[in-house]
């Protein structure tokens, strides 16, 4: 028996899960209504598997619904309260949000952006980063915002791939006070790029910059814009963004996202979950460059018209009480953030933010990867004083937003730390074995969703097969989430981490074939393989294995700098394995698949398990003799 805590927020509308088991279908037509759409839908949901089409027909804007609806009785209200990394701070209220959207969407029509183009958005983060994505979807352009740590590489990837007309930068960004060279990365991700007409740059740290004939100063293209561009109508489908996102293959996946299922999807999730309130003060760490920044940064919060801070900096920079502070200068009601973040805050002992007021808060989320019972508790008890729900939301870049939490805006349930708790309203979520058959409880198995849901992607970008294939073809017209998960005997879902070749290192997806790839494409290597290994901060952490290519006569240490190099280089920092071991063979099995669980159980010094029982089993003796050697080598390596 797991223990629970009794605490909710004293909200209870039965309701809401009674009409959503009746219809799913017109239960979410009735929440669609909530937004502003300037006219009806034809049908609420046609489902030609694997493909939805929700609100076909509606003509509506996310933009629209952000701003141009605030602005009767709630201009003045702060919308976004942005924290710079050196202290300062910029309150926009909803009407500056609006004036900034709308002259920044008239500068982009002046450079012949129009509805279904594409625009990159490879910004820190700063106002200017929703304020892009809201001028895009004014005018109907599908944004593809790129994280401001990915190399230029990766960007490049992104904006070839999405075919962007325009890509918006700054000079720089801060991280840790130092500055980053976006604008730099952008020139060497863009060259030879002729589809791209146009760089716009933010001045953010003034730094000089060398501007080509096409680059314009973001501050030049609005000087001049009238500040009223009207919301363009557009269909419910109509392509909101694109956001990249790691899968089972070499290549990042365009994670494309509608407009009416999505903005639905979110307006009720961010009142259910939240409970927001107008009083409230909202604060989600995540960085807008992942889809919880899309989601529960940008659009759920400014659809309900809330008060939220954005910060621009590192969570425990320029001190490890960051954090705390801005939720006391702020008074923030209601903070979302990830485990890793928490296990960090946990280290630096509970003298920090016993040392600042935090009574402000009600409420407190998490997101991203699986939250320790241990880590919820201190959560609970150090930052929520025992008076705060925890919820542990968990949903994924395809599905939009949340799909399995607590919900203290509509229901009190007993909350089990490390539970997730009951899938949301509107959804049909269960855990099946390998045949797609229900399994019992406390049993693990694969996390399937059954019928279609609002925020759900309407594909991958230009890749209708990759989405059959990916999400799809494991069990017949289901969507296969890639989690393993199970249900305990009271309906309460665990999650309990990936099921396919993804990891989650500090809440953030990596590929191992994308990692993969880019180590082969090291001259010296021939052959390579990477796993995760649990770790107490990051959750989880990179080990990599490398064979050489024959009379390769390199030190290791020379190699596994170039090839740490490399990663950071045509990936990011974020995907810098934590150790490389170099070996002669990979355990595979005989038709040729790497045995990535006897890898990791070897780099972690578990038991190998029983290898007699692999399907494959003349390939046992040689996996066995290859098991023998890579501890071997880990061994004198770590010596
Ligand atoms: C994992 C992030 C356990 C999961 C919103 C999922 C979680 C992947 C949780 C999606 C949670 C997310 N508990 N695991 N509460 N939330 N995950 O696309 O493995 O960056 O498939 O979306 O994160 O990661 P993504």
């Amino acid at each position: 028996m797991s223990e629970t805590f009794n605490i909710g927020l004293g909200n209870n509308d039965s309701e809401i899960r009674k009409q959503s088991e009746s219809d799913f279908i017109a239960f979410w037509a009735d929440q669609a209504k909530k937004l502003a759409w300037f006219s009806p839908w034809d049908k609420t949901l046609e489902w030609n598997p694997p493909f939805a089409k929700w609100f076909e027909g509606g003509l509506i804007n996310a933009s629209y619904n952000a701003l141009d609806i605030h602005q009767k009785n709630k201009a003045n209200k702060p919308a976004i309260i942005w924290e710079a990394e050196s202290g300062e701070s910029r309150i926009l209220t909803y009407k500056d949000l609006w004036i900034e959207v709308q002259k920044f969407a008239n500068g982009l029509k002046s450079l012949g952006v129009t509805k279904g183009d594409r625009v990159t958005i490879y910004l820190p983060m700063v106002p200017e980063l929703p304020i892009s994505m809201l001028a895009c979807s004014r005018i109907g352009a599908t944004h593809t915002v790129v994280f401001s740590g990915f190399s230029s590489a990766s960007l490049r990837e992104r904006i070839e791939d999405s075919k962007s007309k325009i890509v918006i930068t700054s000079d720089g960004g801060y991280r840790r006070g130092k500055i980053v060279k976006l604008k730099e990365i952008v020139d060497e991700a863009i060259q030879n790029f002729d589809f791209v007409k146009n760089i716009i740059v933010l001045e953010r740290t003034k730094e000089p910059i060398q501007l080509t004939s096409r680059d314009i100063l973001w501050s030049d293209l609005i000087k001049n814009a009238p500040s009223e561009c009207e919301a363009e109508k557009l269909d419910g489908l109509h392509p909101l963004y694109i956001l990249y996102t790691s899968g089972t293959t070499g290549k990042p996946k365009g994670v494309l996202h509608g407009t009416g299922g999505y903005l639905t999807h979110l307006y009720s999730t961010f009142e259910w979950a939240f409970d927001i309130k107008d009083s409230d003060v909202f604060f989600c760490t995540a960085d807008i460059g992942w889809v919880t920044g899309h989601s529960y940064v940008v659009y759920g919060p400014l659809l309900h018209g809330a008060t939220e801070i954005i910060y621009e900096g590192a969570p425990d920079y320029p001190e490890a009480s960051r954090m705390w502070d801005i939720i006391q200068k702020h008074k923030v009601s209601i903070f979302y953030t990830t485990p890793t973040a928490l296990r960090m805050f946990m280290k630096f002992g509970n003298d920090i933010p016993n040392s600042f007021d935090l009574s402000a808060l009600r409420l407190l989320g998490s997101v991203g990867e699986p939250i320790n019972p241990e880590v919820w508790k201190w959560y609970y008890e150090i930052i929520g004083k025992e008076k705060c729900p925890v919820i542990d939301t968990w949903w994924q870049t395809e599905t939009g937003g949340i799909m399995i939490s607590a919900l203290p805006g509509i229901e009190t349930i007993p909350l089990k730390p490390g539970s997730g708790t009951r899938p949301i309203p509107g959804v049909n979520i269960s855990i099946v074995d390998e045949e797609g058959k229900e399994v019992p409880p406390n049993t693990k198995g694969y996390l399937i969703i059954k019928n279609p849901w609002p925020g759900m992607l309407l594909t991958l970008w230009g890749d209708d097969e990759k989405y059959k294939k990916a999400y799809w073809s494991k069990f017949q017209n289901v969507y296969y989430s890639g989690d393993y998960a199970k249900i305990d005997e009271d309906g309460y879902f665990w999650l309990l981490g990936r099921a396919d070749d993804v990891l989650k290192v500090a809440g953030h997806r990596i590929g191992t074939a994308e990692l993969e790839s880019c180590m082969v494409s090291h001259k010296d290597i021939a052959e390579s393989a990477v796993c995760g290994i649990p770790d107490d901060l990051k959750g989880e952490v990179i080990i990599a294995f490398a064979v050489l290519k024959e009379n390769v006569k390199k030190e290791y240490a020379v190699l596994e700098k170039e090839i740490s190099d490399k990663i950071r280089n045509d990936i990011g920092p974020i995907a810098t394995p934590k150790q490389i071991y170099f070996v002669s063979k990979l355990p595979k099995t005989r038709s040729g698949k790497i045995m990535r669980r006897l890898l990791k159980a070897i780099a972690n010094n578990d038991s190998i398990g029983d290898v007699s029982t692999l399907e494959d089993v003349a390939a046992v003796a040689e996996i066995q003799n290859t098991v023998q050697e890579l501890q071997k080598s880990i061994k004198e390596k770590n010596n």
